[in-house]
């Protein structure tokens, strides 16, 4: 899946009943509450990428809607979910030596119930469930409607793997959100326009863990959108494993289908004509699937953010075309070139992998080079992983550790450059940050997102009104100071926010 990490983007977990994997020490929270009956309190633990933050989103509300009751952390809960990464090794070794700790925590309360779901649940199934005696169920990326079931059967004493992968739309099918959902207020929510991949990139586990593309019609896109809208939320992230294929599939066969899909520059146009959305962004697109109509998009529609995270992951054509990325250095060049003529202030952020199998030092520098050439404001970068099942797992020609080591660094490096740079070209200028709630470093700070995607922390005393009102909202700012990571924004509130909002 190509979308950002949640370890270099905290803000995406921290929300109530859904926090970011292991907020906590899993051992430690087993003796934090005398032993009492088994209650309705569930806590979930994330990994990975925002598909899974929302699927966490998903899994809160279905049980909200089943009677259940979110709490703060794990030490309270009865019911604890871990949705899972498989995208590199570390993420996997990570969920083995966290289950083995929740032993602790399972045992401390009668009738607490443990469930692993995402992607490591989707491959690994009923071998979980083998492997820890005290997993109770897993449950595949397919399956999130049936966990309140597998939830109870739980209670009556029943273990079971379910990870059966479907085709059918019906898993879009899903309640409105519960009027305690956690993190209502925030102003940002997701919304699955499209899931799975049909790529097969030879370093990618992803379609193997999320299945076919399937996407989802645009009447019911639409629906949730004008729903969510009506609560408050003024931006929306449009998510999908290669967003920008949503509906190729279905199009080929000419026009609006049967399944009510229709072209994503059409899409994003019907979506920002909904009342009240100011902002809309889509994570992460493939660079194959720009056409000439979601370029000149982000020409022509103010509330489609100018921001695009677009995955490159090397910079060598020779590397590209062992790693299946359907495209050429130059392509990209070109693609950055006509989405910053449509949208001169366009900025452009990327995923890089570096060490893939075979890559030379000179494929290394090609990848500097494009990195340079299109002045990327951000990176995500990371040494290549071997997955299982993978085509690039079977390439003789691995790159030694400590080589790929020291390449992560030289490309982190020329990134910290840049982005620095592009952070302190923006002192000065005015922005709006969407307020999401306290910097983390806390110092009496909101910390919120510009419309280029980057962090901003302003100053909670320098607001109009109370923090409180303030999240959620959109909110004037001058920038005034830049760091490597984040910018400082001095709010021009001569009205409440909500006035600015509009
Ligand atoms: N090894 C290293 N990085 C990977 N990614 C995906 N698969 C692997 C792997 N096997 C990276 C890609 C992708 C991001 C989400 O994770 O850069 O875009
Ligand atoms: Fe993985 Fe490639 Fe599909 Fe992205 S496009 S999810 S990297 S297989």
């Amino acid at each position: 899946m190509e979308s950002l990490d949640l370890e270099k983007s905290p803000a995406l977990g921290a929300i109530r009943g859904v926090s970011e994997a292991r907020p906590e020490r899993p051992g430690e929270a087993a003796d934090a509450e005398p032993t009492r009956a088994a209650g309705r309190r569930f806590h979930i633990w994330t990994y990975g990428c925002q598909m899974n933050v929302h699927d966490s989103e998903k899994l809160a509300n279905l049980l909200l809607h089943a009677g259940w009751e979110a709490c703060e952390a794990a030490d309270q809960a009865d019911l604890l979910l871990v949705n899972t990464c498989s995208i590199r090794e570390k993420a996997e070794h990570r969920l083995y030596s966290d289950l083995g700790a929740l032993r602790g925590w399972k045992g401390a309360r009668e009738g607490r119930v443990l469930g692993v779901g995402g992607c490591v649940a989707q491959q690994e199934g009923d071998a979980l469930l083998r492997r820890f005696a005290h997993l109770d169920f897993a449950f595949g990326t397919h399956n999130l409607r049936l966990v309140p079931r597998l939830a109870d059967a739980a209670r009556a004493g029943e273990r079971a793997a379910r990870v059966e992968e479907s085709r059918s739309l019906e898993r879009f099918d899903l309640p409105e959100r519960h009027p305690a959902f956690p993190g209502a207020g925030r102003g940002s929510a997701f919304v699955t326009v499209m899931e799975g991949c049909d790529l097969f990139c030879a370093f990618c586990i992803v379609p193997r863990t999320r299945g076919r593309e399937i996407s989802r019609p645009a009447a019911g896109i639409l629906a949730e959108v004008a729903a969510l809208a009506a609560r408050g939320v003024r931006e929306v992230v449009l998510l999908g494993q290669t967003v920008n294929a949503y509906g190729r599939h279905d199009l080929r066969r000419g026009g609006e289908t049967a399944a009510g899909v229709v072209p994503f520059a059409e899409l994003l146009a019907r979506l920002a004509g909904v009342p009240g959305i100011e902002r809309i962004r889509y994570t992460s697109p493939h660079p194959a699937f720009f056409d000439d109509a979601l370029v000149s998009a982000h020409g022509a529609l103010p509330a489609l953010c100018p921001h695009v995270h677009l995955p490159a992951q090397s910079g060598s054509d020779r590397v590209l075309a062992r790693m299946r990325r359907r495209y050429a250095a130059d392509d990209l060049r070109r693609l950055a070139g006509a989405l910053r003529a449509a949208r001169a202030d366009l900025v452009l952020t990327t995923d890089l992998i570096v060490g893939f199998p075979g890559e030379t030092e000179e494929d290394f520098e090609a990848t500097l080079a494009l990195v340079r050439d299109v002045g990327f404001v951000d990176s995500y970068s990371f040494k290549y992983s071997p997955r299982p099942g993978t085509a690039a797992a079977a390439f003789p020609d691995r790159v030694a550790p400590d080589v790929a080591q020291a390449r992560l660094e030289r490309l982190q490096a020329l990134q910290r450059e840049l982005t620095l740079a592009a952070h302190r070209s923006r002192v000065g200028t005015r922005t709006e940050v969407l307020l999401e709630g306290p910097s983390p470093k806390g110092r009496g700070q909101l910390q919120g997102r510009d419309p280029y995607h980057r962090r901003v922390h302003v100053a909670a005393a320098d607001l109009a009104v109370p923090a409180a009102l303030a999240v959620g909202r959109l909110v004037p700012v001058e920038i005034v100071e830049a760091t490597p990571h984040a910018l400082l924004g001095r709010p021009l509130l001569t009205q409440s926010p909500g006035a600015a909002a509009r």
